[in-house]
């Protein structure tokens, strides 16, 4: 940066800056209370000329921070000191999709399990309102685990929009991923962030755009226009995919994020195993592949289980500022067999209960980490879907909370199965 002083805003010790675009700058700074490292996003004070700019500014940052989902970024805080408005965000280090692209090293395998990833977290934004607005390679970090995460949703964005429009070429680069809709400057929805996220995959899977031209105008153009280029041979089979997320009137294409991320599910079965799967799927909640750092926290390290090691541990972990304070459990017990999940499942319902009753609304996420033989795997997951009763304190909190659940194998290995069991309240619909 040249040579500009960093700002100072009380409660955070800011340390160099990550990134910079036109309307802000993100420093990694630590946060003083919690002594933890944040991405602080400082909003360009020239905006504060902007008209309502501060109203507008906290009213998405708000929205933006009620989405609690494994594949968005979690905001800690929102604020303002003198001329700094401020957003305290997760810290991610593994990078952005956009220096992944670069190299060119991506399956498409890889590509498509992390787009259906990013259709999941665009289809629960959607459904809370919220517009992504600017869905591009750079603004999906990934975690330490590798998972994407969305970040860089619309704050103040169409405070910038005109400025936007009326300076094409210089703040915003190119409209690269805008989907027609938006390159005409028409009211958009959430299909707006579906060509964007189709633009992506056409991206990763060739490490070209399907459109590109000299100048804005032009690229504008030919998104409204022209037809999406053929994907070679070798990805031949995704072009019904693209064909449908690049359509360019958004009725035609996909109309939610969960069915781009169906279809993509489907694409990524092996066509032998797409009929074997079949019955299992259908009584599966929701899966992800991974889940940010803190719901994949505590987890024995390779002790040998057996009833002289059975364990039980549950923690709390407190974020989010004045607007969205929440606390999460995390619960992490070993089960040798059917009877000791049972015992220590009830043992978490009496905790729940307590916890609940202790924090109220703001108690709303528990994260289940349960180590156990994978043969009792599916009477476990099937108790838990079907505890969900009202006036049973695991099933109330079920109805308003999220629940994931993480299986591990005895010693901690991995079983490579996350579930989405609750996800504030609404059951993830069962996949098929
Ligand atoms: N939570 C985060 N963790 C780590 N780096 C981040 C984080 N948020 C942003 N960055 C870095 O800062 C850059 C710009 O952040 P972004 O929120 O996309 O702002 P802008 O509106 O300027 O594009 C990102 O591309 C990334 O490199
Ligand atoms: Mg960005």
């Amino acid at each position: 940066m040249n040579g500009e002083k960093l700002p100072s805003i009380p409660g955070y010790d800011i340390v160099r800056v990550l990134g910079q675009g036109g309307m802000a700058t993100v420093y990694l700074a630590v946060q003083e209370s919690f002594g933890r490292p944040v991405a602080l996003k400082v909003m360009s004070p020239h905006l504060l000329a902007q008209r309502d700019f501060a109203q507008r500014f906290y009213s998405e940052a708000r929205m933006v921070a009620s989405l609690s989902h494994p594949n968005i970024v979690t905001v800690y805080d929102v604020g303002a000191y003198e001329q700094y408005h401020y957003l305290a965000m997760e810290y991610h280090t593994a990078g952005h999709l956009g220096e992944l692209i670069e190299k060119g090293d991506i399956s498409s395998q890889e590509a498509l399990k992390i787009s259906a990833q990013l259709a999941r977290a665009l289809a629960f934004a959607h459904e809370n309102g919220i517009v992504h607005r600017d869905l591009k390679p750079d603004n999906v970090l990934f975690s330490k685990h590798g998972s994407p995460i969305l970040t860089d949703f619309g704050i103040a964005r169409d405070l910038h929009i005109d400025t936007q429009m009326t300076q094409i070429g210089s703040t915003v680069g190119t409209p690269k991923y805008m989907s027609p809709e938006q390159a005409r400057g028409e009211k958009v929805d959430g299909r707006a962030d579906l060509y964007s996220l189709g633009v992506m995959i056409y991206e990763m899977l060739t490490g070209a755009p399907p459109f590109s031209a000299g100048d804005t105008v032009t690229l504008a153009i030919k998104h409204c226009q022209d037809p999406v280029p053929p994907l070679p041979m070798t990805a031949g089979r995704f072009q019904p995919l693209l064909d449908r997320l690049l359509a360019k009137d958004p009725k035609f294409r996909y109309q939610t994020g969960n069915e781009v991320a169906d279809a993509i599910d489907q694409l990524l079965k092996p066509p032998a195993a797409q009929a074997a799967a079949a019955p299992a799927a259908a009584s599966a909640p929701l899966s992800f592949d991974s889940l940010p750092a803190k719901a994949a926290a505590p987890v024995s390290p390779s002790v040998p289980t057996g009833p002289a090691n059975s364990f039980y541990k549950s923690s709390d972990v407190e974020s989010g500022g004045f607007f969205s304070k929440k606390i999460e459990r995390s619960v992490n017990f070993s089960a040798d067999d059917f009877e000791e999940f049972s015992t220590y499942f009830q043992k978490m319902t009496d905790e729940l209960a307590e916890w609940r009753q202790k924090n109220g609304k703001k108690a709303n996420t528990l994260h289940l980490s349960i180590e156990a033989h994978p043969w009792i795997n599916k009477r476990i997951i099937d108790k838990l879907n079907a505890d969900f009763g009202p006036g049973h304190p695991y099933g109330d909190f079920a109805n308003s909370g999220t629940i994931t659940l993480h299986l591990y194998e005895p010693g901690g290995a991995e079983q490579g199965k996350r579930y989405m069991l609750r996800d504030k309240g609404t059951r993830p619909t069962a996949a098929g």
